[in-house]
């Protein structure tokens, strides 16, 4: 295999989107559409991948260069067709050995496989090759028009085909690649003498064909191929990459009973073995070891859940949450930025934030790791089978020694010994008979018609 670079194409202004967000930041399966493409180009072993953004986009010129390397940022000074933006990445390029694979940036779920069947095709003698799909509706897409031996003859834009070529629904994904020499040899052949005066990418066929040289088709599946546009497209894109997601999830061994509730993000790692209950919602960056459950309504991101831990219903796990093995974590209990040791629970109502809790600790109902002074964070460090008694609040920097108890309702200001019993709350005091005599005093008063003083 000889050596591989991508360009990909964001310079559309995507105002279909409406939304002051360019459209390839808008994100799929919690990455931006950009960042697919790119994922895309790596996947398929891509030495250099070049962004071709317009003029009036920062944001997106950052994003890119934060993926790619500013340096291989380039901008399309006049969005004058798909061409012209190719031609763009000229600079970056050009004069390298190896072929180039265009893809689209507004189009995120583009599967490895399908990209190198485009490469294959050049191995096997075609001189350019587009990935093409037969449309449901064909509609704008350019037509694919094949020659009787089977290979690509031209593809004609919808504004520029007769009524005959319309009636093709073999369409152009936009995705092609050739040699790179090739392909920016050809962009300079390519006129705008067509029904937008646009530079079109896709005449690279004819002008391939005109110097003899063979082009052909690959096929994928228009699924494969969803380009964004608007909102509801975007939706749409988003649905079918949680659908493919969890059909993955289920054929590798992961059990959900309602798998169309839970949500994904193109990075989680679920085992063989875990199981997922119904509306549970993963954000990035999450892994879940085997025989774990995940029960219902919980929100997970940046969490790694060992192996036979139980997490939910309604948990919060926010990022640098690590769940120990067979460790609990309950209803509404929210972890951040907190290693939970082998075995220990927090099962009701807690806030746990920066810190450490041992194996088989206990942290009782209401407990809260107060780690925030409104200025900086400290952590709490709670020691292996201490038992903290519920409603505690933890004032961090603190730290409970192993094996400690502390006595519910406290507020724990000083490191607790190891061993030891720490209580932090008023002491309990009693009258006897007090309620009985009030009960009588106000009820004369009452039946008198009058009031103490004060009430109202
Ligand atoms: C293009 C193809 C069409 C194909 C369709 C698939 C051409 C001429 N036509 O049509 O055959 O069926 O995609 O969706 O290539 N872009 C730039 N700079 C430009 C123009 C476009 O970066 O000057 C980018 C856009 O942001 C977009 C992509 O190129 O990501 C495609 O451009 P678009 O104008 O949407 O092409 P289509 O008319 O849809
Ligand atoms: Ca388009």
């Amino acid at each position: 295999m000889g050596d591989r670079y991508a360009i990909i194409l964001a310079a559309g202004k995507g105002s279909r989107m409406k939304s002051p967000r360019a459209k390839v930041l808008h994100e799929v399966g919690g990455r931006t559409m950009l960042g697919w493409s790119v994922a895309l180009a790596a996947d398929l072993g891509c030495k250099k991948t070049v962004v071709v953004v317009g003029p009036d986009a920062p944001d997106v010129a950052a994003a890119a260069g934060r993926l790619v390397g500013a340096a291989n940022v380039c901008v399309q000074l006049a969005q004058s067709g798909t061409a012209n933006a190719v031609g763009a990445a000229a600079a970056a390029l050009g004069g390298l050995k190896g072929d180039v694979i265009v893809l689209y940036a507004d189009t995120p779920l583009i599967p490895v496989e399908a990209g190198e069947r485009a490469f294959a095709e050049l191995s096997r003698g075609a001189s350019i090759c587009v990935l093409g799909f037969e449309a449901a509706a064909p509609g704008r897409y350019g037509r694919l028009v094949m020659a009787v031996d089977g290979s690509l003859d031209a593809i004609v834009e919808a504004n520029d085909a007769s009524a005959e070529q319309l009636r093709i629904g073999f369409c152009n994904s936009g995705v092609m690649a050739a040699p790179v020499a090739l392909m920016f040899e050809l962009l300079g052949e390519v006129r705008n003498d067509n029904a937008k005066g646009e530079y079109y990418l896709t005449d690279l066929v004819a002008l391939a064909r005109g110097r003899g040289l063979s082009a052909a088709a690959a096929r994928c599946e228009e699924r494969d191929v969803l380009g964004v546009n608007s909102q509801g497209e975007l939706a749409a894109a988003e649905a079918a990459f949680q659908e493919a997601a969890r059909t993955r999830m289920l054929r590798e061994g992961v059990t959900m009973t309602a798998p169309e509730t839970v949500w994904l993000s193109h990075d989680t790692r679920l085992a063989p073995g875990a199981t997922v209950e119904p509306h549970v919602v993963f954000g990035a960056d999450v892994h879940v070891e085997a025989g774990a459950v995940i029960r219902a309504f919980s929100h997970l991101e940046g969490a790694r859940v060992g192996q036979d831990a139980l997490v939910g219903p309604y948990a919060r796990l926010r990022t640098g949450a690590r769940i120990g093995r067979q460790a609990h974590i309950g209803n509404f209990v929210e972890v951040k930025n907190v290693k939970v040791g082998e075995g220990a629970k927090a099962n009701h109502l807690s806030y746990l934030g920066d810190g450490e809790i041992g194996a088989g600790a206990n942290i009782g109902a209401g407990t809260i790791f107060c780690n925030y002074d409104g200025f900086f964070k400290y952590l709490t460090l709670v020691g292996e089978n201490a038992f903290v008694g519920s409603n505690t609040s933890l004032v961090a920097p603190v730290s409970v020694g192993a094996g400690s108890y502390i006595g519910s309702g406290s507020v724990i200001t000083e490191d607790v010994a190891p061993g030891a019993l720490a209580l932090g709350r008023g002491r309990q005091a009693g009258k006897e008979g007090w309620a009985t005599d009030f009960r009588v005093s106000q009820s004369a008063l009452k039946a008198a018609g009058s009031k103490p003083e004060g009430a109202v």
